[in-house]
């Protein structure tokens, strides 16, 4: 029997899951680590955690299976994508990895957009200067830590640095890359002008492959740590995005999938390099050869959710604990019980900042028309609105620029929820469908190594030999009208609060 393995280094763990090549999943494990937040708008994780979380991810699941290693015809590697490891010249972490919440480098994207110039970072790199991208976050190293960036000898992604300790390579694949800003993205390879202008030297940066491309071998190392045979291919992957992508089949035009992870993106195809004029959404490449994609984010989706449970649903996780259910099984038919608008009560799921359709670092969550009726439980269906309208600000302006929406497919943590696909297809007025796995993007990457591996022919084919159709949830016509109402005041309070987000920055920063 042939096994294909995804590893996707995700915010809050590491989630490794074995596949068979019908994509059915065999064993799954998840390491768990800490995401440091040493100031506001600051987030950070040490890259040792990711790698101590894949090595006992990969041998729990190869113990679990009771597959033989040598089975395992192709690893693909896939990850929250952005954040910065610095290595040293004895190839050593050199400072925590700044990660893609991050909101530190305001400063730093106006010195990107003025030393490269707004329509030519456009241009080559399809996209303007972002908080969230890699390029800010070396910059912001360069200006505050230089005497750490003179030391640094590699400039890495998270999963690329797990596939530096898996494989000895160092290397990238076009997905991930496209959001560092480093890409010039219609060619799929770097840019040597945008490197030349920021300073940077090319040889800092690792080797781009396509998404399918066998980007190097287990090594005999990793292989007595982790438990896989020497010498397994290891596929470029894709940032995390992509890759889910690929593992929901999101590699033709009019299907679009609506992910609740951490972040929450609205993700659409496109046989062509498409971008928003206003930088609203993503343009990266896909992780299909010659083809891109378009991405709306949400900054504070699944994010908010947590927050919310952590620090408002101690019922919930003890009684949770006791059922042997999880805490957002529990959450969920608390949120059911109140009506579609909560009577009025908004939230804007600014936690970390905002991207889509906002591009704003200082924006601040906020919870808007509390009335002495509400309960904790309005507040937490308020949550789940709130991040679903969000997710409706990035269809939108996807639909607005001409893209083809013909099926939405809900995935990540919040494609598990009923509740919170009936609030997506109210809110789009679009059927939501949901398909046979909730792999996203372990199976995406493993459908990628399948095809490195030469066991499907591409990604189209292996996403068809996978993928199948489960559900459908349709809008409810009642609802529809209700969220449309509220969806003109949830815009209107963050043009009402612009300001007064970027004050209380300042009031913070000036401490
Ligand atoms: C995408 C993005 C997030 C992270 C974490 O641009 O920043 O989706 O990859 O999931």
């Amino acid at each position: 029997m042939a096994y294909l393995l995804g590893i996707d280094i995700g915010t809050s763990g590491t989630k490794t899951v074995l596949f068979d090549i019908q994509g059915n999943s065999v064993a799954s494990a998840l390491g768990e680590y800490p995401l440091y937040q040493p100031h506001v708008g600051w987030a950070e994780q040490n890259p040792e955690d990711w790698w101590n979380a894949t090595v006992s991810t990969i041998q729990a699941v190869i113990h679990k299976s009771g597959v033989k290693a040598e089975d395992i015809k192709g690893i693909g590697l896939s990850g929250q994508m952005h954040g910065l490891v610095l290595l040293d010249k004895d190839h050593n972490v050199l400072r925590p990895s700044i990660i893609w919440c991050d909101q530190r480098t305001g400063k730093e994207c106006e010195q990107i957009t003025e030393l490269v110039g707004k329509e030519k970072l456009i241009e080559i790199t399809a996209n303007p200067a972002l908080t969230g991208f890699t390029a800010s976050k070396v910059m912001w190293v360069k200006n505050h830590e230089p005497e750490l960036y003179e030391k640094a000898t590699k400039i890495l992604l998270p999963k690329d640095y797990i596939r530096f300790m898996l494989t000895g390579e160092f290397a990238t694949e076009v997905s991930d890359a496209s959001g560092m800003q480093f890409l010039n993205v219609a060619e799929r390879k770097w840019s040597d002008e945008v490197l030349t202008r920021l300073g940077i030297d090319k040889v800092l940066l690792p080797e781009v492959y396509e998404s399918q491309e066998v980007s190097g071998r287990v090594s005999s190392r990793a292989a007595k740590l982790t438990g896989l045979a020497e010498g397994t291919p290891v596929v470029g992957g894709g940032g995390d995005q992509a890759a889910g992508a690929v593992g929901n089949g999101i590699v033709k035009p009019g299907i679009v999938s609506s992910t609740i992870g951490t972040s929450g993106v609205v993700f659409a195809y496109t046989d062509k390099v498409t971008i928003d004029p206003y930088g609203r959404v993503h343009t990266f490449c896909h992780a299909v050869p010659n083809t891109w994609h378009v991405m709306g984010v949400t900054q504070g989706a699944g994010l908010s959710l947590k927050w919310f449970r952590d620090n408002f649903c101690m019922p919930e996780k003890e009684t949770a604990e006791l059922m042997e259910v999880d805490p957002y099984y529990l959450m969920d038919q608390q949120a059911d019980k109140v009506k579609p608008g909560c009577d009025g009560l908004l939230y804007l799921p600014y936690l970390m900042g905002e991207r889509t359709p906002h591009l704003d670092p200082d924006a601040k969550g906020v919870f808007f028309g509390l009335s002495a009726r509400h309960t904790r439980r309005d507040m937490l269906r308020a949550v789940m609105e709130g991040v679903s309208y969000s997710l409706k600000d990035c269809m939108e302006i996807i639909k607005g620029m001409g893209i083809e929406v013909n099926e939405v497919r809900a995935s990540g943590g919040g494609g598990k929820s009923k509740l919170w696909k009936q609030m997506q297809a109210d809110m789009f007025n679009a059927d939501i469908v949901t398909i046979n796995s909730s792999e996203g993007p372990a199976l995406g990457v493993a459908l990628l190594a399948g095809v490195g591996a030469g066991i499907y022919s591409s990604v189209p084919e292996a996403c068809e030999a996978a993928i199948k159709r489960v559900n459908t949830q349709s809008p409810i016509a009642e609802n529809v009208s209700i969220y449309n109402k509220y969806y003109q005041v949830y815009g209107n309070l963050y043009r009402a609060l612009k300001d007064q987000f970027k004050t209380i920055s300042e009031i913070i920063n000036t401490k």
